[in-house]
């Protein structure tokens, strides 16, 4: 498990499953390549809105009460309601392209509160400059479609000194399970990062019984 340059680490503690049951189903979806339609989209939420992976990122970025959080590519919104709890003092945003995945996220949210979903694409966030003390891509990065212009968008709504988290299953070897696209791997992505001109880039695994997460850190530049 793990790959070159991580450390593995196992035995993170469960902040989601004392809420919420996640899928015990395998993760990995094909491809980058694939369309979003309102079909495909629907599929995944039922197979795997619910997935450990979300967990697994959350209780691994360190956040704070105060954080202002936007999750690239939320889905159904898993990630963003778990982040709530923590960030009972800031703002979690959601935001994806598929209006399907955005309508069932909206469900069951207690009113007030500190989640907002919205619909947008990372190649064109939907905030201003300076927006967010952290960034979150869960198996996000591999369906974008244009990740340059992304890794842009993303470091122009980062705060100074905010970070962008990028996480993905572990699966086999140094495959991300999410087709063979450009950043099929995780070399791909640490390279594209330092290319975009990221900091401080950190690779590092998490494991929970048989799921596992790559998880890659790294600063605004
Ligand atoms: C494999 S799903 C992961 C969803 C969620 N983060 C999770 O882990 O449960 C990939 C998500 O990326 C979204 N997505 C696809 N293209 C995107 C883009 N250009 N910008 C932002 N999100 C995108 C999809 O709509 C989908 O919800």
């Amino acid at each position: 498990m793990g790959c070159a340059g991580s450390t593995p680490v196992s035995g993170t503690q469960s902040l989601y499953s004392l809420s919420m049951k996640p899928s015990a189903k395998k993760h990995h979806i094909p491809s980058n390549q694939i369309v979003w339609t309102e079909k495909n989209a629907l599929w995944y939420a039922e197979q795997f809105g619910d997935h450990i992976s979300n967990d697994l990122t959350i209780n691994n970025i360190e956040l704070n009460p105060n954080d202002i959080v936007i999750d690239i590519g939320c889905g159904i919104g898993t990630a963003v309601k778990i982040a709530s709890i923590i960030c009972n003092k800031g703002k979690i945003y959601g935001i994806d392209p598929m209006e399907t995945l955005i309508k069932i996220a909206k469900k069951n949210i207690d009113q007030p509160s500190n989640i907002e979903f919205i619909i947008g694409s990372v190649e064109n966030i939907p905030f201003k400059d300076k927006s967010a003390t952290k960034v979150i891509a869960i198996n996000s990065i591999h369906h974008w479609n244009d990740y340059n212009k992304g890794l842009l968008e993303v470091n122009r709504v980062l705060k100074p000194e905010g970070s962008f988290f990028i996480s993905s299953d572990i699966v086999n070897n140094n495959d991300c399970g999410h087709g063979n696209g450009p950043l099929q791997t995780n070399e791909d992505i640490l390279r594209e990062l330092k290319n975009a001109g990221f900091i401080d880039i950190t690779l590092q695994d998490y494991t929970l019984d048989d799921d596992g997460i790559h998880l890659i850190q790294c600063n605004k530049v």
